[in-house]
């Protein structure tokens, strides 16, 4: 497994979340997100890694805090940064998996913004996160996953064989809903850009922990609807996520 460093693997051991997490503490401006939000500050992470997120189904996932100090540098995860098509069945760990989503469009201060950057701040980009259990949503401002439906529907979520190797798979969905302000070319366009971004996130934090990933546009949108349930939204791009094998 190429890449594959300690960091990743056991960043639960590594390292100490200080971080306040806006994430944690701030209140969302957007829908559908209303949920208590914990002060989940000053955790120190000493626990070996646990599993239970890609193991068990749960109607609501409530994840730890992100290990947000790291000893890779930005440039370290750019010069790592590739594409990568080939994966083992080996699991992430729930600190990967917070890690992870917090790193893709987590909340990252007290005013409720992300780490990507959304036009006018639609923050219109949900993503969703398909294990071989069941799919969750992510929502933003309680740094939580909420199931959307039981089953593996890897699969589903890209057209190319490598998404049924990997443990996990991403869907970055536009709720156009969240763009009512836009006209239908801003829409198209915006929320393209707008998962360019959180698409270079998760590429960039995969870079930095030994995780492999792919950024794939060769999807399947309708099919992707319809698995998720969802109208006035369009699938963008979906990554599959695993250690390369
Ligand atoms: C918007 C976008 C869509 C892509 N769609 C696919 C895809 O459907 N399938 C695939 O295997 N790779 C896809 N890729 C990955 C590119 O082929 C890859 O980024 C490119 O070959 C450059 O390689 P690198 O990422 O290692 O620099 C996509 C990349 C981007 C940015």
């Amino acid at each position: 497994m190429k890449n594959r460093n300690i960091i990743g693997k056991y960043s639960c051991l590594a390292f100490v979340a200080i971080i306040g997490l806006s994430a944690c503490r701030s209140k969302t401006e957007t829908t559908p997100e209303k949920e208590e939000v914990k002060d989940t500050a000053a955790v120190v992470c000493s626990v070996a890694p646990t599993y239970t997120i890609t193991e068990a189904v749960q109607d609501s996932i409530a994840l730890s805090t992100p290990s947000v100090h790291s000893s890779v540098s930005l440039i370290d995860a750019l010069s790592n940064r590739r594409t990568v098509r080939s994966y083992s069945s080996e699991p992430l760990s729930d600190q990967q998996i917070s890690d992870m989503l917090w790193s893709i469009c987590g909340v990252n201060r007290e005013d409720g913004k992300l780490t990507a950057p959304t036009a006018r701040n639609a923050q219109e980009i949900d993503v969703y996160l398909y294990t071989t259990k069941a799919i969750y949503y992510y929502q933003k401002s309680g740094h939580s996953l909420k199931l959307v439906k039981e089953g593996d529907f890897r699969q589903k979520a890209g057209t190319q064989p490598f998404y049924s190797q990997a443990p996990i798979a991403i869907t970055f969905v536009a709720d156009f809903n969240k763009m009512a302000d836009f006209d239908e070319e801003g829409k198209q366009f915006y929320s393209a850009t707008d998962a360019g971004y959180v698409s270079q996130n998760l590429y960039l934090y995969c870079a930095a922990s030994g995780l492999a990933t792919v950024a794939c546009g060769s999807i399947d949108r309708p099919q992707i609807l319809e698995t998720l349930g969802l109208t006035n939204a369009k699938p963008i791009l979906s990554h599959p996520v695993g250690f390369e094998k």
